[in-house]
């Protein structure tokens, strides 16, 4: 198990000061009390910290194991007045460069990024990013986003359950492996690195670095897309960081929504 994670380190080692972070020893989901809160009026930057998650939500309905003090589970409310709902996906695509960034100068382990949001080491996944939005009545914008992010630190005492166990992964071998403060130091370079990336949306800064890290560009895959499944090549992600495939020498976009790949 890894030390309860130490708030007043977390906030002496971030450059941006806006950020208030509450944490809680377990909870259901972070994504759902940042939702609450931000129903009821949290401001911007107030991060929901837990040890452990009963009910870890992640897409497409799925849930996220989280257990006790071996990871870091955390959910950002935003207030992004002036994103077009069609950037939403941005959201998550900018945290997950700003998390492959903050694993690698933090941690010194280069990860990878399988579009559109886990971050991969050794061939397994180490993190999951789900972003809840609630939209204004009339469709103009975003009332508020929840940016949840999962990042396994080291493996639980009792192991990742069987169905996780060639599908997960965690950064470091063991929590003995775990040097004091990394946790600290790692949410506080993830929220630096995001606050970048989020303020200038506009000129989408970290869509290179996205790109970069990308693990299925050039790669066979597979498409799901509804009750259809097809093999295609991966050719890139583009600015809308729609995945682009090649299939039978026919060039398409595939939307984050609309389609699971497996490799
Ligand atoms: C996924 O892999 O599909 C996304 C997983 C997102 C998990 C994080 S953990 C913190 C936050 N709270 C949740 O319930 N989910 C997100």
């Amino acid at each position: 198990m890894l030390k309860t994670l130490n708030t007043s380190a977390v906030t002496a080692a971030l450059h941006h000061k806006d950020f208030r972070i509450i944490t809680a020893a377990e909870t259901g989901s972070t994504n759902d009390d940042a939702k609450a809160l931000a129903a009821a009026g949290a401001p911007q930057y107030t991060v929901i910290q837990a040890e452990y998650q009963t009910k870890g939500k992640g897409r497409l309905g799925r849930s996220f194991y989280s257990p006790r003090s071996t990871g870091l589970y955390f959910s950002i409310i935003l207030r992004p007045d002036a994103l077009p709902i069609e950037d939403t996906l941005f959201i998550t695509t900018a945290a997950a460069a700003a998390v492959a960034e903050g694993v690698e100068s933090v941690c010194g382990k280069a990860c990878g990024i399988k579009w559109v949001n886990d971050l991969f080491l050794g061939g397994r996944k180490i993190c999951g990013i789900l972003t809840e939005a609630a939209f204004r009545p009339d469709l103009s914008g975003l009332n508020y986003a929840v940016l949840g992010i999962g990042i396994n630190i080291a493996p639980p005492s009792e192991g990742f359950p069987k169905e996780l166990e060639t599908i997960a992964n965690t950064i470091y071998d063991c929590p003995e492996e775990v040097p004091d403060g990394l946790r600290e130091r790692l949410l506080a370079a993830i929220l630096d690195g995001f606050h970048a990336y989020y303020t200038q949306f506009p000129q989408k800064a970290f869509l290179e670095s996205y790109r970069s890290r990308s693990i299925l560009t050039g790669k066979e895959v597979t498409v799901h897309r509804g009750d259809q499944q097809y093999p295609a090549r991966v050719v890139g992600i583009d600015d809308r960081c729609r995945l682009l495939v090649e299939q039978d020498g026919r060039k398409t976009t595939l939307d984050s929504g609309e389609v699971s790949i497996r490799f």
